[in-house]
């Protein structure tokens, strides 16, 4: 693009920024404030990176001081984030930047900024509670970011390059997950401290024996997972597929591992690449009169890491597919995509995302697992989004993990999740605990 022109969607981008406040006012003088100077001022400002050890540690003694100095923290960082992202999208191309779900996106943003930045300092447990109000409504609200996300960067294919559009997906996702761990976490840990059995006065104030600490599950069990996760896939697949060869999934390998991990966060990418692998499995056994061949999982675990072999005989992934596996902006099927997310006005990416609008109960964990993955079979059947995988990429990578996907042409498919056993107590504290995204 050249300068000039880029140089004009700017200005009409700052513009833009100064918002109908600034602008509504009848007087002809200058508006008192100039929330693009403000902006720049939040943008100047760094972010604090916090890591799931740090979460967990933070929880693991809750105080009613405590509890206000995560508020603190949870008060700062979400504008600050949120200005950096306001700043990411100033920069698209003007054609992006107006496409009418990109700027969707946009304006809520820049509504969530305006609001977190003004909220004042939470000094006592009510303007906390007034506080997670606030959250909560704006987690709510955001729920419509990934399709609309998706849509915009789907439309504006042939206008700017896949590459720099897949940066710029991964690096709001990424921000979006951690903004959400965040206030999620805060949200939790406020429920923690007010359910009844939390005695913020006694020693033992609190349970060192937790299996939960706010959103972090302790003892993560994949075996579990996988399994919960399976049946889950399966009775979808068979209500939507109307098929009855639906493919069993065996488990195998180091079944006791367990590790600290945020469960929704593992339950989406583990139910992504089952879903996946029981489909290809179904379409290719369909006309077969064999039984279809069981998916099979394999656990392994290491000092450092939890690795999770997902492997399936449903033939590969399709040739034409192959090279735009991991990507949200190009590729074929763009149309057949576009017209799926329109029928998902609200989506949430992990399943504790969708828990947060109704009434959570901490205490009964059970309840909440039940309703998570009740949440995960609520989703559209058969809906082909094309963001499972780079999705699931993006939420393995933020914990310090990874996903890759090795398609054996006509045969299958091995997928393999690792995932880093960060909350290990043995484990050394590295620059790579700090896994953040900005
Ligand atoms: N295990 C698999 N076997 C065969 N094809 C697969 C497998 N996993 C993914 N694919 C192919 O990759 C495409 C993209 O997968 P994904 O990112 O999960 O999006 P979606 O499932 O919504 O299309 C799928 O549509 C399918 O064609
Ligand atoms: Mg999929």
């Amino acid at each position: 693009m050249n300068r000039g022109r880029a140089s004009i969607s700017l200005h009409l981008r700052r513009r833009r920024c100064l918002g109908t406040r600034a602008y509504s006012s009848q007087s002809h003088q200058p508006p008192p404030w100039r929330p693009a100077v403000v902006l720049d001022e939040w943008v100047e400002r760094g972010v604090r990176p916090i890591s799931l050890r740090q979460l967990t540690f933070f929880g693991r003694t809750l105080t009613e001081s405590r509890l206000i100095s995560s508020a603190n923290y949870v008060r700062t960082e979400l504008p600050t984030r949120l200005a950096h992202r306001l700043r990411d999208m100033q920069k698209l191309p003007y054609v992006v930047v107006s496409n009418p779900h990109i700027s969707i996106v946009y304006e809520l943003y820049y509504k969530a900024f305006e609001k977190f930045r003004t909220v004042p300092e939470i000094r006592t447990l009510e303007d906390n509670d007034h506080y997670c109000d606030i959250l909560r409504e704006t987690l709510k609200e955001h729920l419509t970011v990934i399709p609309n996300l998706a849509m915009g960067v789907l439309e504006c294919q042939g206008l700017v390059k896949p590459d720099e559009m897949d940066r710029f997906m991964n690096t709001m996702l990424r921000a979006r997950i951690s903004r959400r761990v965040i206030a999620e976490q805060h949200l939790a840990l406020t429920e923690t401290f007010n359910s009844p059995w939390h005695f913020p006065q006694s020693v033992a104030r609190t349970d060192l024996n937790a299996d939960f600490v706010g959103e972090v599950f302790l003892k993560c069990n994949a075996k579990d997972v996988v399994e919960g996760c399976g049946k889950v896939a399966q009775e979808l697949l068979r209500r939507s597929s109307g098929s009855t060869k639906i493919p069993a999934v065996r488990v195998q390998g180091h079944l006791t591992a367990t590790f600290p991990y945020i469960i929704g966060h593992l339950e989406y990418i583990i139910g992504e690449l089952l879903r996946n692998s029981i489909q290809a499995v179904i379409e290719k056994y369909h006309d077969s009169p064999n039984d279809p061949p069981p998916i099979e999982v394999l656990i392994c675990e290491a000092p450092q890491h939890v690795i999770l072999r997902i492997s399936d005989q449903g033939g590969g992934v399709p040739r034409d597919v192959l090279p735009y596996l991991w990507s949200f902006s190009k590729g074929p099927r763009t149309q057949d995509r576009l017209e799926n997310l329109g029928q998902v006005p609200t989506m949430a990416a992990t399943m504790q995302e969708l828990v947060v609008p109704m009434d959570r109960k901490p205490q009964n964990r059970e309840t909440f697992q039940e309703g998570s993955l009740s949440s995960l079979s609520s989703r559209p059947p058969n809906l082909r989004l094309g963001m499972g995988l780079p999705m699931s990429r993006v939420y393995a990578e933020y914990w310090a993990g990874s996903l890759e996907l090795h398609s054996l042409e006509g045969y299958g498919v091995d997928a393999f999740l690792q995932i880093s056993k960060l909350g290990n107590k043995n484990e050394q504290v590295t620059a790579r605990a700090s896994v953040d995204a900005v």
